[in-house]
């Protein structure tokens, strides 16, 4: 399985498949410095919920690395400050302020020099790394049982490996079925504007031995009308307490589309993406991205410079379309009422 983020060799800096270059181009890099890993997180180099909570925890580690000389009142002010600018490069999904918030309680139950501090939260970012990575299996196995043999499963943006520290959320349960040797196939949405689905979701699954189909967005319906789909399953960047999730543009209309012929649509994420604080999708912060991104492709002009752009990079589904959440505690079916979980199982 390919390990989306990690340790660099020295263990100091976070090693990250930059997911920028792929398909064409497989390249690993080590972030170290806290602009390196904004730039990562703000440039989807390293993406998806909860890979980048893992990885502005291992960064905000990184960052803090040549600070130890500093006095303990100068080294807490600069952990609060580089913890602040992580936190801010994506407003979307909870996994980041959630791994970050958990950083910051471990470093405030430290006495300590900020030699201590710093191997504390080293500690910390590993737990939330191998949390996740086990987060991911125990979806697949809650999932899996969802798959019958043969299943066609359609899915939107990458909600796979590269978008966690484990086998991914939405497709965990197609690895787990994979593992037991049952035929399964998925179709990925192309997902517009920066092509997740083809570039990452279609590369990891051929990288695994799965059969994968790219179609562009607009043409899951007609694969549906034709009963060529038995399932969707997505991921998810945020989840209210009522059931209403965030996830990328486009996931909304798929959810409509599922619904109208009587497709099972399902969304599958760790406790890290419920945020038990909101009580429903209109109060989710919806990042807005640049303007560029949908009037270009990959550097060629596709919409005229005087065209207004819109480019949300998230929708928000309402939960009575959601025929069940896949969580790392089981599959959980209406009505939902997240508002009890707490946030994080450990
Ligand atoms: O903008 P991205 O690529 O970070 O968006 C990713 C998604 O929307 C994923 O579906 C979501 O984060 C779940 S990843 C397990």
């Amino acid at each position: 399985m390919i390990e989306a983020v990690r340790w660099s060799a020295d263990g100091r800096g976070v090693r990250i498949i930059d997911q920028r270059a792929l398909p064409g181009e497989y390249i690993e890099r080590d972030l170290r410095t806290l602009d390196e890993v904004c730039d990562a997180i703000a440039t989807l180099a390293v993406r998806g919920a909860p890979a980048i909570g893992v990885a502005g925890a291992m960064g905000l580690v990184a960052s803090l690395d040549a600070s130890t000389g500093l006095d303990a009142s100068a080294f807490s002010g600069r952990l609060t400050a580089n913890a602040a600018r992580i936190r801010a490069t994506r407003p979307t999904a909870v996994n980041l302020p959630w791994a970050i918030d958990r950083m910051l309680a471990r470093a405030a139950g430290v006495r300590g020099t900020p030699l201590e501090i710093l191997a504390a939260l080293r500690d910390e970012a590993t737990r939330i790394l191998e949390e996740d990575r086990a987060m991911c299996r125990r979806i697949g196995e809650h999932g899996v049982g969802l798959l019958a043999p043969g299943a066609r499963v359609l899915t939107h943006c990458n909600a796979g490996a590269l978008a966690t520290a484990g086998m991914g959320t939405a497709l965990a349960p197609v690895y787990v079925a994979a593992e037991r040797g049952a035929q399964v196939s998925v179709f990925a949405d192309e997902t517009r504007p920066l092509l997740q689905g083809s570039r990452l979701t279609a590369w990891e699954l051929a990288r695994a031995g799965i059969p994968v189909t790219v179609l562009t967005d607009g043409m899951a319906a007609s694969l549906m009308h034709r009963g060529s789909i038995d399932l969707c399953i997505v991921g998810a960047d945020r989840i209210a307490a009522n059931g209403d999730f965030a996830n990328k543009i486009g996931t909304y209309a798929l959810a409509i589309v599922a619904r109208h012929h009587g497709v099972p649509f399902y969304v599958a994420a760790p406790t890290s993406t419920i945020d038990t604080a909101v009580a429903d999708g209109d109060a989710i912060v919806i990042e807005q991205r640049n303007a560029d991104e949908v009037r270009r492709s990959f550097g060629h002009l596709i919409a005229p410079e005087e065209a207004a752009i819109y480019n949300p990079a998230f929708d928000v589904t309402p939960g009575e379309l959601v025929t069940a959440f896949i969580t790392d505690r089981g599959v959980v079916l209406p009505p939902y009422d997240f508002a009890a979980w707490g946030t994080h199982e450990a």
